[in-house]
């Protein structure tokens, strides 16, 4: 099938380079969201989120005349929807006295249904988003055929997963392997058509509920190996064990890849993914609802870590005994907000539940995010710059393993703040070095100093 014109619905983290890419690989392109405001954004020649190179393909995109942004659809040969899938924030399921949480897809629905006056016969529309099991037949297919128009017959439905690595998103887009499930094999061939236009990696063709499948149970896998990453974290401090070392040395064994663990799990995938899972089956799903707990507990570990490491300063200084309320009035530089490193995505943070718990504790906390500085963070104090953070701190928490953190130099900073403590739940901290200089290095999955 040839595509000569593209409506990509949704321009986020996946939405923006995708329908970018597809313009400058010579398709027409109107990408559309419901946020004016990104709108307004690109159509100054700005771009609203960070990813290397974005900015550049963007402006090649609008140069070569094949993009446009709009918050209004029109007529395609195929449409895109790169629309979020979060979960309920104010309601869960429950399943034998255990609640698990739910898919909220409005955006889905409102996409979808934003397309119904658009669809014309021989149209593709490929959802992207990442999707509980069967949404593209239960969902978007139902919403669609009220166009009076059959899916498979009159127009071509898939669904698409998007595997790219924030970071990584623009060369990832183009070289990874792409699973396009269709409704029918006749669609999964119009989708696979779709993405020639720019994939230079396998394009295999499947059934849409496959495809669904492939995308949540590869994250799922994560967030299970990030679960038992994270217990043996735990399992090592109370056996006085290194984590790290114990990980490097498993790890040489062949067949083994332990994950590193670290102060939970976030981001829009990783950490909410499973849960579709869950949802559509709770019977069937014990081990993925358990790695769920062990992950969303992990701010939790982090925060009786800091907890331990004032109180032994504090049995030092005064003898005091009580855990209870030692970090009460304390003040603590969060360094990272984002849930993974060098990039500005705060959603689902571990870093920021981290935060919170803290100042429930009654800490006050500053949180220094050099990716996102403007960040708006309900309840989170943040610092103009690292020096701002960490000045009248007593101890210095590192929570997201930007490079810029790894490279910092623990003699100079000493000179910039009063904190002797520094706590590494993400072992990017060399302890000797951070000891010589005169901090007290708690770590993560280590049980001394
Ligand atoms: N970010 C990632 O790294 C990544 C990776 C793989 C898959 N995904 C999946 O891709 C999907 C999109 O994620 P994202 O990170 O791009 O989200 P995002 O929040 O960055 O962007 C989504 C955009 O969709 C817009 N939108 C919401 N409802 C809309 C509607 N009805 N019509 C048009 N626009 C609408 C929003 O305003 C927003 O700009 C999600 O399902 C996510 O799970 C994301």
């Amino acid at each position: 099938m040839n595509f000569r014109k593209l409506c990509v619905l949704g321009l986020g983290y996946i939405g923006l380079p995708t329908a970018s890419t597809f313009a400058v690989n010579g398709i027409q392109v109107l990408g559309v969201d419901i946020n004016p405001d990104i709108v307004e954004t690109l159509q100054n020649g700005n771009i609203h989120i960070h990813e290397p190179g974005l900015r550049d393909l963007v402006s090649h995109a609008i140069q070569s005349g094949n993009f446009s942004a709009s918050t209004q659809l029109e007529e395609a040969d195929a449409f895109l929807i790169a629309v979020p899938t979060p979960f309920k924030e104010h309601k869960l399921g429950e399943h034998n006295g255990q609640k698990y949480k739910l898919a909220d897809m409005r955006a889905v629905t409102s996409a979808t249904e934003a397309i119904v006056p658009f669809l014309r016969k021989g149209n593709l529309v490929v959802l992207e988003s990442t999707s509980p099991p069967r949404t593209t037949v239960d969902l978007v297919k139902p919403i669609l055929e009220r166009s009076g128009l059959k899916a498979g017959v009159d127009f071509h439905l898939c669904y698409s997963p998007e595997r790219v690595l924030p970071g990584q998103i623009l060369r990832e887009l183009v070289e990874n392997a792409r699973v396009v499930g269709g409704v029918t094999p006749e669609s999964a061939r119009a989708g696979h058509d779709l993405y020639t236009n720019f994939v230079k990696g396998k394009i295999i063709e499947t059934d849409a509920t496959t495809a669904e499948m492939v995308k949540i149970m590869e994250n799922t896998t994560r967030d299970v190996n990030l679960a038992l990453a994270n217990e043996f974290a735990r399992l090592a401090e109370k056996l006085g064990v290194n984590v790290w070392e114990a990980i490097n040395l498993a790890n040489l064994h062949p067949r083994i890849n332990i994950l590193n663990p670290g102060p939970g799990v976030g981001g829009h995938c990783v950490s909410v993914d499973p849960w579709f899972f869950v949802e559509a089956a709770p019977e069937l799903t014990s081990l993925i609802y358990q790695a769920r707990q062990v992950n969303d507990s992990q701010p939790h570990f982090v925060v009786e870590k800091v907890k331990r490491a004032f109180h032994t300063q504090a049995a030092v200084v005064s003898g005091e005994n009580a855990v209870k309320g030692v970090i009460y009035g304390k003040k603590i530089a969060a360094l990272g907000l984002a849930y993974k490193p060098d990039v500005d995505d705060l959603r689902e943070s571990p870093a920021t539940e981290v935060v919170h718990l803290l100042q429930k504790e009654g800490a006050h906390v500053k949180a220094w995010e050099p990716f996102k500085p403007d960040a708006r963070m309900n309840g989170i104090y943040m610092a103009a710059d690292l020096h701002d953070a960490i000045r009248d701190a007593d101890a210095v928490l590192l929570l997201v393993k930007h490079s810029e953190f790894v490279k910092l130099n623990p003699q100079q900073l000493l000179s910039q703040t009063k904190a002797r403590i520094a706590l590494d739940t993400v072992n990017a901290w060399n302890i000797d070095e951070w000891q010589k200089a005169g901090f007290i290095l708690h770590r993560l999955g280590v049980n001394k100093s």
